[in-house]
């Protein structure tokens, strides 16, 4: 049976992978090509709808993104979003032009809910836009289906020829009724069945990445976090023992961690593949010897990693490709975005590694969000404790211990902070908090313990609500909570006789201490 396949073309739009993702929501097939992808490969795909993205060009302007009209006579449903239903405008004779108001943000349209877009949609809706060209004619055989106030044409259709044009974002969660209308157009108007699920990119992934690697090696940096770990699993499901996994302890992990990621990736787990874990705890502590200073310490953590990395790899020998688990806010972040042509994202594993000898990169979650990320592990049976594991830094606790780092501290700060979670976790906040864990300050004070007199460590503990990491607030713990959590550390851990709430936002504070 062919598979039902809706393509989605770049016309250079923030909100891309947005629009992929909706459609993903609606259970149905979704590829991304550039707008520079030939009519021909587009019509031997034979996908069952087209979506064109917004994008930051005027498209009367000479050089524009453009497409040729061929592809609306295609017969397959056609939807332009933004600057995508502008150019459709302009290339079946309608005009674009400067608008008079240029509208941003969240702005109400008035739709006819007749239309095969909007059913089950309101007829006043809340839409969000972001436009300052606007469409002053629509072309022959069309009609508005939809306006604002300072918008005349926010909808426009030609129903018989299944070609459908708006002026807003839907695939933004601000338009509050975007993926009933992207579901009505790709359930509805393309007549999806909507059989796809996350299960079905873990299968096509797979086959894909076996068709890319053939006989050749394959290696990956994993760090037991959960892209590099969905990453690796994948991979291994595709390739076996092709792929040989990395796991570089560098003593500056949780507690346990080390344990717990070779339980699950070891010979012992539950996955065929060849896994080197490669205790280096020692000489991470010896570079880290006398360093205080936060960049100093997280350049010589990042170097010493990719030493350590490329000795491995020169032990395997040649390798033909490296897994990296890039997912789609990487890429953003590094601003790389889908028009560009050179792709090579170092992001995850702190700078990895132009120096070791392999031909490409593999990066088989670069277009998923975290949430989807978490979904095609769970589908893989990786176990929900390492799926939904917080983040952490590369750099580790070393970014945790305010200072100096030794083996002493390293010690203090893990079994706090495995106190913490522990405490947080019977509480039933663990899924609710953004971000948590416990940190060591550089301060000792003094406290009394029994009848003697101590000078030990103050312990930090840091919780944080935050939607995207850039910004959070604290969390609110219940007192309660914090009073069991401080008592424990202080009776359990040995060095520390104090326990502070950190109540910083970022901005000015940042989540991590160092
Ligand atoms: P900050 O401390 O910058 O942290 O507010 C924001 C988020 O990023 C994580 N973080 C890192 N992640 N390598 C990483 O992979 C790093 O060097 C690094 N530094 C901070 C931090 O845990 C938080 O989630």
């Amino acid at each position: 049976m062919e598979k039902e396949k809706v393509i989605v073309l770049d016309f250079g739009g923030q909100y891309n992978q947005l629009v992929a993702r909706r459609v993903r929501e609606c259970n149905v097939y979704c590829e991304i090509y550039s707008y520079r992808t030939d009519i021909e490969k587009i019509k031997a795909m034979n996908p069952k709808g087209i979506i064109l993205t917004g994008g930051p060009n005027s498209c009367y302007e000479p050089g524009a993104p453009t497409y040729t009209k061929e592809l609306f006579e295609l017969g397959v449903p056609v939807l332009g979003l933004c600057y995508g239903a502008q150019l459709m405008m302009h290339v079946l004779g309608g005009r674009v032009e400067k608008a008079p108001v240029r509208e941003y943000g969240k702005t109400e349209v008035m739709v006819d809910t007749t239309s095969p877009l909007f059913g089950n949609v309101s007829a006043t809706t809340i839409c969000w836009m972001s436009h300052f060209d606007y469409i002053s004619k629509i072309a022959p055989g069309f009609s508005i289906v939809g306006h604002t106030a300072d918008c005349p044409v926010a909808v426009a259709e030609n129903r018989e020829k299944n070609l459908y044009a708006i002026q807003f974002h839907p695939e933004v969660l601000h338009t509050q009724e975007g993926t009933k209308m992207l579901y009505n157009f790709v359930r509805g108007v393309c007549g999806c069945a909507g059989t796809w699920k996350m299960d079905s990119f873990v299968e096509n992934s797979i086959k894909a990445i076996r068709e890319k690697v053939g006989k050749g090696k394959v290696l990956c940096a994993l760090s037991g976090g959960v892209d590099s770990s969905v990453a690796a699993v994948m991979l291994s499901k595709a390739i076996g023992d092709q792929l040989t996994c990395v796991f570089v302890d560098h003593g500056l992990l949780r507690k346990d961690e080390g344990d717990e990621v070779e339980e699950i990736f070891g010979p012992k787990g539950q996955y065929e593949l060849n896994f080197i874990r490669v205790n280096a705890q020692e000489r991470f502590y010896s570079k880290l010897a006398g360093v205080e200073e936060p960049e100093k310490k997280r350049k010589i953590i990042g170097e010493e990693f990719i030493r350590v990395f490329e000795e491995e790899a020169k032990k395997i020998g040649a390798v033909d490709f490296l897994v990296q688990g890039t997912i789609y806010p990487d890429v953003v972040e590094s601003g790389v975005g889908g028009e560009s042509v050179v792709i090579k994202s170092h992001h995850n594993v702190g700078g990895l590694p132009d120096c070791v000898d392999f031909k490409e990169i593999i990066e088989p979650l670069r277009d998923l969000f975290k949430d989807e990320v978490r979904k095609a592990g769970l589908e893989m049976g990786i176990p929900e404790k390492l799926v939904f594991r917080q983040p952490f830094p590369g750099p580790g606790l070393g970014v945790r211990i305010v200072g100096e780092v030794t083996e002493d501290k390293v010690r203090i700060v893990q079994d706090a902070d495995a106190i913490y979670r522990e405490e947080i976790a019977k509480a039933g906040l663990d899924r609710t908090i953004g971000q948590y864990f416990a940190a060591l300050t550089n301060m000792r004070s003094v406290g009394v313990m029994g009848d003697e007199r101590t000078y030990d460590y103050a312990v930090a503990l840091r919780a944080v609500n935050t939607i995207d990491f850039m910004t959070a607030e604290a969390a609110e713990i219940p007192f309660e909570v914090l009073q069991t959590v401080m008592s424990r550390i202080i009776n359990e851990v040995r060095g520390v006789n104090r326990v502070f709430y950190d109540l910083t936002s970022k901005p000015p504070g940042t989540i991590e201490l160092e």
